[in-house]
């Protein structure tokens, strides 16, 4: 029997050279991107194109849909960019009758709740008085509350998904991934909550694949299963069967070493949350 096709757009991404990489095993993958970053086998393919999308999604099973620009880009780029590409992907993939799109969103569609207690401490690594068991996590049933262009960009791909799903019938499991480097460890404090590790990336992505077909659309956060983690995961074991194996408590040691005193880790993750002229505060502090 064919394997699977399965068509990765973003494939020269960090997230696209890890799945690529580690599915080709299981699945005939075909990597597409707007660069090709010296890559043979990556397609150059600018998804914003409609026909160029159709062409790529020509006989594919299933989309993982990567393609976006970075979630500091302002809102021009996110219009201009992001989401003409998402919305061509879910078009191209109906057309092409794709029986699933693994759509890529952000936990940055509520990234504002890391503004209120204790989320905003558990990101700064101020854990005193905080019992991690009993931090209410975030669900997909909560309030969008999204912390940028980007992520305002990434609401309205998880919305064009589930018009998809419900008006055309396709299947749409939107992605609101954690954090996923180069590295695969944190590389800052934000990170012993939001990590999410390649293997476990690997295994959620897998998950969404393999489930059955009855899912006409779901959304699902991407994290490893850190001691820290604040957002809802129980959906995602029950109904695709995803089962995180890492935490990234792993590395506290070695983070602890290498990233200075923890007076410069506190100051470098409060500037990300505080209001400028208290950044500009910090930053004489320091
Ligand atoms: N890495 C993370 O921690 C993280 C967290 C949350 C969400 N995400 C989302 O996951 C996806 C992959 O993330 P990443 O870290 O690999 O991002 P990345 O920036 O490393 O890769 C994205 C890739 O998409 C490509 N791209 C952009 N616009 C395109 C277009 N119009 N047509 C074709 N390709 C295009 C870029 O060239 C790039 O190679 C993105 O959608 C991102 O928003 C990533």
């Amino acid at each position: 029997m064919a394997r699977p096709r399965v068509v990765v757009t973003g494939a020269n991404g960090v997230v696209g050279q890890v799945l690529c990489a580690s599915l080709a095993d299981e699945f005939d993958v075909v990597g597409v991107d707007l660069r090709r970053n010296g890559r043979k086998e990556i397609a150059r393919v600018d998804m914003t194109r409609i026909r160029a999308a159709e062409r790529a999604l020509e006989g594919a099973d299933v989309l993982i849909d990567l393609a976006s620009a970075h979630w500091l880009q302002p809102w021009a780029k996110v219009y201009r960019n992001n989401i003409p590409a998402a919305w061509n992907a879910l078009e191209a993939a109906r057309r092409a009758g794709v029986r699933r799109v693994l759509s890529a969103s952000s936990n940055h569609v509520t990234g504002l709740y890391e503004r209120d207690e204790p989320y905003d401490r558990i990101v700064g690594g101020r854990y005193d008085g905080l019992d991690p068991a009993r931090v209410r996590k975030i669900d997909t049933s909560m309030a969008v509350r999204p912390d940028s262009p980007y992520a305002v960009g990434k609401v309205m791909v998880e919305g064009a998904g589930r018009y998809y799903a419900e008006s055309h019938g396709l299947s749409v499991i939107c992605l609101r991934f954690g954090s996923l480097n180069a590295a695969g460890r944190p590389t800052e404090v934000r990170h012993f909550a939001t990590l999410i590790t390649h293997r476990d990336m690997i295994r959620l992505v897998r998950s969404c694949i393999l489930a059955p077909a009855d899912a006409p659309f779901r959304v699902f956060y991407g994290v490893s299963a850190n001691t820290w983690r604040f957002w809802d995961i129980e959906d995602a074991r029950r109904e695709i069967g995803y089962e995180p194996r890492d935490d990234a408590e792993a590395w506290r040691k070695q983070f602890e070493v290498t990233s200075g005193t923890s007076a410069t880790r506190r100051c470098n993750s409060l500037r990300r949350y505080v209001p400028n002229r208290l950044r500009t505060l910090c930053g004489r502090l320091r």
